[in-house]
């Protein structure tokens, strides 16, 4: 009989660079997304509470407590994994241009992949420095369970699902942001963190993931075909824990993404999150009323900017057919500064 325990949590990349780095997300866009109407781009005509964030220092000082409260966050969901145990992690995580691009994006891919070597570091990709003062090679590795994956494929196929599986990485070497974000930031203390994971990729970012290139270059671009439906990620979720319910394994369904982002919300001229659509997100969870999301139409989710939500819906459909209560660990917002709302939650068996 297996035991799954539900966790979600955002992978905000400004975690990586010290503060004095300035909030790069919002800071591109302001100054290269041709979107953001002229007035815009002058800190005077923004809403009070970014300007509150971007303060005297371009939003360093501010940064300073949202960092804190997400890496308290991220120290408590650790101890979760820790004290339940897992054999492993199954981590649900959007791609965003990286593995996958022109030549094939699934809507669902299991990644059943041998154990895996990540140098996020490499080539400056994610910034000229981070707090760890870790060299450019630095590697993360990921403990996998090949064996399990391919299961776990042969399983969902078995019950309907047309699930997509790699055996390794297409055009990504290592894990996309997602999944090795989250490696990064459970251990952000750098004490060691080698939980084997699973990782599946969702395709959250549906009709602007070619278009965009990663963030924002969709400007005047046609749209893709749409992400996945809520409601067929809520199935997945709950197909899921009916799979693994009945495995003898324990596992930390854990879903990586970040909620409404500035860079998506087009109302708000690709600035600001719709802070409003994630307040009631972190209430559902709080009230158990999670299943709700599964009546979330895909223009409502892209509307709110909540594409990388759709983790999220996967991990709700588990934790809804287990009846497992959810608890936000916390939910951190930004006006608009640190471009995305961020949730961390667990749903304890
Ligand atoms: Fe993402």
């Amino acid at each position: 009989m297996g035991t799954i325990m539900g966790m979600g949590s955002s992978h905000w990349p400004a975690m990586i660079q010290p503060d004095e780095a300035k909030p790069w997300p919002f800071l591109r866009t302001l100054a290269n997304d041709p979107r953001v109407p002229a007035e815009l781009k002058n800190p005077l005509n923004w809403p009070a509470g970014v300007r509150a964030e971007w303060g005297q220092d371009e939003g360093v000082s501010a940064h300073r407590e949202h960092r804190r409260r997400l890496v308290e966050a991220f120290r408590r969901l650790r101890a979760e994994i820790q004290a339940f145990d897992p054999d492993f992690i199954l981590m649900f995580g959007d791609d965003q241009y990286e593995n996958f691009t022109e030549d094939i994006i699934p809507p669902f891919c299991v990644m059943a992949y041998p154990d895996l070597t990540s140098h996020p570091f490499k080539g400056g990709r994610r910034g000229r420095s981070n707090v760890w003062n870790e060299p450019e090679d630095h590697a993360i590795k990921m403990r996998s369970k090949p064996d399990v994956a391919k299961w776990l494929a042969h399983r969902y196929l078995e019950e309907g699902v047309d699930m997509a599986y790699a055996y390794r990485p297409l055009h990504w070497e290592g894990l996309g942001h997602a999944f090795v974000n989250i490696q990064m930031y459970l251990d952000y203390d750098r004490q060691g963190f080698d939980v084997p994971i699973i990782p599946v990729q969702v395709n959250s970012y549906g009709s602007k993931i070619i278009g965009n290139r990663r963030a924002i270059n969709g400007a005047g671009q046609e749209p893709d075909p749409i992400s996945p439906t809520p409601r067929r990620c809520f199935e997945i979720g709950r197909i899921t824990a009916r799979i693994l319910a009945a495995s003898p394994w324990r596992v930390v369904m854990y879903a990586s993404g970040g909620w409404s982002h500035g860079f998506l919300v087009e109302k708000h001229h690709y600035l600001w999150p719709d802070v409003e659509s994630d307040r009631l997100r972190a209430q559902q969870i709080r009230d158990g009323r999670e299943a709700e999301w599964q009546e979330l139409t895909v223009a409502q989710i892209e509307d709110a900017g909540q594409q990388e939500l759709m983790t999220w819906i996967c991990v709700a459909g588990a934790m809804h057919e287990l009846r497992q209560k959810g608890d936000v660990i916390d939910y951190v917002e930004t006006a608009g500064v640190f471009n995305s709302g961020k949730c961390l939650a667990v749903w304890r068996t």
